[in-house]
């Protein structure tokens, strides 16, 4: 019995030092639940968000968001069992600065949307890392809402918005968007 479970030991330690690549299969399955866990993460905040804009507008709705968000992704990321997190090159929130591998993975997106003439199209990822999934999903500006508080100062943002952002997030660099431009990504980690 002994023996047995010694041994289970040595072909999981194995499995898991092989790592690297991962079966299509696998893959599949991967993909499928990213996109389950990112969509339901997106419907959660957009939701609350869609709420404060209507009790009182962008820069109420910033307010919230600046309280809020962070929290609200955090008890997603407990709910779903995975590690869940917005992130971008050009970030508001420094909490959501890339981490480990993200920043090249942000990168390989940007370049592979700049080279399909900036179409949306931009795939989703999964990558096998140590003995966890991580699962890259690109986040777009997809709708002319979202450019209130992410869109061109002095025009399709808006001014108060702006005011709160500039005093919530004193190094923000997430404006000056415009609509279907990449503006970040999830990315979500879980065990395997
Ligand atoms: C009411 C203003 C408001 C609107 C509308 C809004 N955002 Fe944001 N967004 C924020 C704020 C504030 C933060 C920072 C939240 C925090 O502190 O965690 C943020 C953060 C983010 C982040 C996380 C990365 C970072 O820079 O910190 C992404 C990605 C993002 N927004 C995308 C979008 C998209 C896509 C839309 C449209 C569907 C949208 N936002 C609409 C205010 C807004």
């Amino acid at each position: 019995m002994n023996l047995h479970s010694g041994s289970l030991v040595v072909v999981l330690l194995t499995l898991s030092a092989c790592g690297g690549s991962l079966s299509s299969a696998d893959e599949a399955a991967a993909l499928e639940k990213g996109a389950a866990i990112t969509d339901a993460s997106f419907q959660a905040l957009s939701e609350k968000l869609q709420q404060a804009m209507k009790q009182g507008g962008p820069a109420h709705a910033v307010d919230f968001c600046s309280l809020n968000a962070q929290a609200m992704v955090d008890s997603l990321s407990s709910a779903h069992g995975a590690s869940i997190r917005r992130t971008s090159d050009r970030i508001r929130n420094p909490h959501d600065a890339p981490v480990k591998g993200e920043a090249a993975v942000l990168r390989q997106m940007l370049t592979e949307w700049e080279k399909e003439n900036r179409m949306t199209d931009v795939p989703a990822r999964v990558e096998l890392e140590g003995d966890s999934l991580a699962y890259y999903r690109p986040i777009f500006i997809n709708s002319p809402a979202c450019l209130k508080c992410h869109g061109m100062p002095g025009s399709t943002l808006d001014s108060s918005a702006l005011a709160v952002i500039s005093e919530r997030y004193k190094e923000d660099r997430a404006t000056g968007y415009a609509l279907n431009e990449l503006r970040g990504m999830w990315s979500v980690r879980w065990q395997r």
